[in-house]
């Protein structure tokens, strides 16, 4: 059975050894390795991710199969006051562990968590060849935007931004 636990920054080494085995992989053939070993640098570095949750205020969540994790995300309110739209910034599932629902699960997770923080939409960046589109797509993920964003070294992702609406919980 999956389990879902938020983690802190104590968590920094087991996320980026979670992103070593998947990242890379997800983004094989869509960009170069030299931007992959930018990016894993940018986003995934030990003092990178410690700044995402102690500073950023990501929260990080881990999906574990008994002892053993088996993927991770991170998700935020939008730094705007007064703004209902939770960011979803990272959602990685381990290679071995995908297509058995856990991406759904942990989406679900999040919605159930912040629904009742008053969010009333989940948004996120993808990059435009990524095949996790139409996984958005069958969670009620939407395009809602297209962004070239400067990352400097050279680089850009080349993301549409994609919008799920959540509704709020029933009371009755
Ligand atoms: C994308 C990702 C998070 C989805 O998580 P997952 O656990 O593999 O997906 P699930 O098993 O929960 O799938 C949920 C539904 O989406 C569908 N789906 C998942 N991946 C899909 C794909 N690539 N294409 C089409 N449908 C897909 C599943 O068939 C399932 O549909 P169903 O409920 O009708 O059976 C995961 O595959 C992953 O980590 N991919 C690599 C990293 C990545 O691209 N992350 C997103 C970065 S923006």
């Amino acid at each position: 059975m999956i389990q879902v636990i938020t983690v802190d920054a104590t968590a920094v080494n087991q996320i980026q050894a979670m992103a070593e085995t998947s990242w890379p992989a997800t983004y094989r053939g869509i960009i170069s390795e030299a931007q992959i070993a930018y990016m894993m640098n940018l986003f995934y570095h030990p003092d990178a991710l410690r700044r995402q949750i102690v500073e950023l205020g990501h929260r990080f969540i881990m999906a574990c199969d008994g002892e053993i994790p088996v993927g991770f995300a991170a998700y935020s309110p939008r730094t705007t006051p007064d703004d209902t739209t939770w960011r979803l910034h990272k959602i990685y599932i381990q290679p071995g562990q995908q297509g058995k629902g856990i991406g759904r699960h942990l989406v679900d997770y999040i919605a159930g968590q912040i629904i009742p923080l008053g969010a009333t939409a989940l948004e996120l960046n993808v990059n435009r060849y990524n095949k996790a589109i139409s996984f958005y797509e069958k969670l009620a993920f939407a395009i809602t935007g297209e962004e070239d964003i400067d990352i400097g070294g050279g680089y850009f992702m080349n993301d549409y931004v994609m919008t799920k609406p959540l509704r709020p919980v029933s009371l009755n």
